[in-house]
């Protein structure tokens, strides 16, 4: 029998004659939260002592090894004993240490690797320092570490893009002493035997110095200083890795120093809120449960959409009939997508013998009827209800009982469609975003009959194609577009009101958007919004201040933005320059409304903007088209580029406060008091002093 010992419920010590194995068992992904540390620290002191342990095997127990610092202890006071003080308590034990590492070794995980004295990767493993993504720096010695064994390079590469790293690479870069194929523990007794005899070398990382390479940390912190000055950690993890010239004590005080910094800010915050909100989406009744099978999917319609959702269904190795009416469309849908699959061969995303598979799964088909086997049919044509009906009504008599009738449709009434079957049971919404083999969102629209089984398939395609699938119920634009309807409108009135086009667009920039609100609808097309605008002309409350002149303006002069070459912007070679002739029709739609024209700050413009995107998201919340506000949180960044590092809409309220956003509102309602009201659960949460992530408990 083997001769274990617990040191405590998470970290237990195996003897094998001169070997000693400590295991570290912390499912889901042993993550080093307290228990661990001060476990790891306890069976180490008690090796260190004991003569007959001549080397010491660190491996982890179940799907993987560490995969870093419990995150959930963030933001929380930290309990001794730090990380950073058990690694160099390993790193100093004279006694050799080694680490049996497999699945993934991230941040804290890899930095335990990285302070042993030798490394074993088991095949398959991924290693990195993901930090950056929660708003950190890797704060248990990997900014010191990874550029004595790997360079300044390498450190700064791994920690500013926080990628995971194969383990061939890690070999190569010398991150890794040995590759093997194996089960942990079984490699562990192997390395430690070859560890006594000789075979494995151990060495101690922080005694090795840092190759110097001066010009990789200044040209790296010169970019940055363009290209990431809105973000805190980056800038962090520059100086920590410099600091790797100095003598350990010395450079891990900086380390450290940073790592605290980084965890004050709201950037931390924000990251982590996606962090969890992307697992906690799915992480609902709705989402579990039986599921209906998947293997076959029909696409309807070969355009930008369906194409890009084929696309997405081929890429996960699904099988994709594609519809199209007419055989020219046919073949553009399939060019389409044969573009989309080379697209992410040149981007890394997959190899050429996988898009050769994923081409070959693909059967372009003319006419409906070819759908009769197929589980889940997507249907992608365009946004028009009576084409809709038609086509499910048909759908209806020709796909097999059982299965999934699926409309992409982004505004229109799920309910409305499925009434056209007699099987609303089988039908729910799943709306993707452009282009949509690269967007992760999907949302999982549920209609009024939809069955849970055909709502649980849902979650676990988004699953399957690794997407963040987000629920969500019928009404004009579900929560993003919805949410989109209400505060596009701010831009059109800041616009109308005295702000230029590009200068809304450069306050929402630098506030963390990706690209400004103009910018986006040169890029989508104006001739969207304005089909829209057309489409609502007949139900828009007179009440309502009409926000699309501008707009309609432009698109009667044939501009559509982007692809006609000009919109709100001129489209030519280098950086768009905004267009001219916008500021005239600006000025002549100020002149007809008979607006004097007011300044605003960049402030004034996030804030309104951001207030306008706050109430609505209440309101989607409050009715319940969104489960919690962390549903839409999750919506605006995988779905709408909303800064990651701002959480999402509703984490970002918090950080101002319900009280004061109604304070604004009721001041923005002296000018517009149909526009800006307060939903009254933000009056209530001001009153009460709650906040929005109270709801997502
Ligand atoms: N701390 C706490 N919980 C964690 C965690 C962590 N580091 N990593 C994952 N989890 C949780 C997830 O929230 C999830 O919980 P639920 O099941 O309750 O939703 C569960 O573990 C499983 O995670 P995934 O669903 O993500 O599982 P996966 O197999 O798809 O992916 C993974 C596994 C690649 C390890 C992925 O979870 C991941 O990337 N984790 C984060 C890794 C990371 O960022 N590490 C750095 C931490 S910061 C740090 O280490 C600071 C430092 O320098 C000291």
């Amino acid at each position: 029998m083997a001769d274990v010992t617990k040191v405590n419920d998470l970290i237990s010590i195996e003897r094998s004659g001169d070997i000693a194995l400590i295991c570290i068992d912390n499912p889901p992904v042993n993550a080093t939260g307290q228990v661990v540390r001060q476990g790891l620290l306890d069976a180490v002191e008690q090796l260190k002592a004991d003569d007959t342990a001549k080397v010491i095997a660190i491996y982890a127990a179940g799907r993987t090894f560490v995969a870093g610092a419990d995150i959930r202890e963030f933001g929380k006071p930290s309990q001794p004993p730090s990380l950073p003080d058990v690694y160099n308590i390993i790193e100093d034990c004279q006694t050799p240490i080694i680490a049996i590492m497999h699945g993934t070794a991230l941040g804290g995980g890899l930095e335990l690797g990285l302070a042993t004295h030798a490394r074993i990767g088991i095949e398959g493993l991924r290693v990195g320092l993901p930090e950056v993504n929660l708003g950190l720096l890797p704060g248990a010695g990997g900014t010191q570490r990874v550029p004595r064994l790997a360079g300044i390079p390498m450190a700064l590469d791994m920690s500013l893009s926080g990628r995971m790293v194969s383990a061939k690479e890690a070999l190569d870069k010398g991150l890794l002493d040995r590759l093997v194929a194996g089960e942990p523990r079984d490699v562990a007794l192997v390395a430690a035997q070859d560890v006594l005899d000789g075979k494995l070398t151990t060495r101690h990382t922080c005694d090795l110095d840092t190759p110097r390479d001066d010009k990789a940390l200044d040209d790296t912190a010169a970019m940055l200083k363009v290209k990431q000055a809105h973000l805190f950690a980056p800038h962090k993890i520059v100086e920590a890795v410099r600091a790797s010239y100095l003598p350990r004590t010395e450079g891990l005080k900086i380390e450290r120093q940073g790592f605290l910094d980084c965890m004050q800010t709201p950037q931390r915050s924000g990251l982590i809120h996606a962090f969890f909100g992307e697992r906690a989406v799915s992480n609902i009744p709705e989402a579990k449960g039986d599921t209906r099978p998947l293997a076959k999917i029909g696409v309807i319609g070969g355009g930008t959409m369906g194409s890009g959702i084929a696309t997405s269904c081929l890429m996960a190795g699904l099988s994709v009939r594609l519809i199209e009416v007419a055989q020219d469309g046919l073949d553009r849908g399939v060019a389409t997508i044969t573009k989309n699959l080379e697209g992410a061969v040149s981007r890394g995303k997959m190899s050429a013998a996988k898009k050769d598979a994923a081409l070959a799964n693909l059967s372009p088909s003319l006419g409906l009827d070819d759908l009769a086997d197929v589980d889940l049919v997507i249907e992608a044509v365009f946004e028009n209800m009576d084409v809709k009906k038609d086509i499910f009504g048909k759908l209806n008599t020709i796909c097999k009982p059982g299965a999934i009738l699926a409309s992409n449709t982004s505004y229109l009434d799920v309910n409305e469609i499925a009434a056209c079957t007699d099987r609303p049971q089988d039908v729910l919404g799943l709306h993707f975003f452009s282009p949509a083999h690269v967007m992760r969102l999907l949302e999982i629209v549920q209609g009024a009959k939809t069955a849970p089984d055909v709502l649980a398939t849902g979650f676990a395609l988004a699953k399957t194609l690794k997407k963040v699938g987000v629920l969500a119920q019928v009404c004009d634009g579900f929560i993003g577009n919805r949410i989109l309807s209400h505060y596009a409108k701010t831009a059109a009135y800041l616009v109308l009101d005295g702000a230029s086009p590009q200068h809304v667009d450069n306050a929402l920039e630098g506030f963390g958007f990706a690209m400004g609100p103009h910018k986006v609808s040169d890029l989508a097309g104006m001739d969207i919004g304005w089909a829209n605008r057309k489409r609502l002309a007949a139900t828009r409350d007179p009440a309502e201040r009409y926000g699309g002149d501008v707009a309609d303006r432009i698109c009667e002069q044939g501009w559509y933005g982007r692809k006609t070459g000009q919109g709100y912007y001129i489209y030519g070679q280098g950086a768009p320059v905004p267009n001219p002739e916008v500021a005239t029709i600006i000025d002549g739609v100020r002149a007809d409304k008979g607006i004097t024209p007011q300044d605003f700050t960049d402030q004034d413009i996030v804030d309104r903007y951001m207030t306008a995107m706050i109430a609505e998201a209440t309101r989607v919340v409050e009715d319940g088209t969104a489960k919690r506000p962390l549903d839409v949180d999750m919506v605006f960044v995988f779905g709408y580029g909303f800064p990651r590092h701002r959480g999402g809409p509703l984490h970002y309220a918090d950080t101002i406060g319900a009280a004061e956003l109604v304070r604004r509102i009721k001041e923005y309602a002296k000018e517009d008091a149909h526009y800006w009201q307060v939903p009254a659960l933000l009056e209530k949460m001001a009153a009460e002093g709650t906040k929005f992530a109270d709801l997502n408990k």
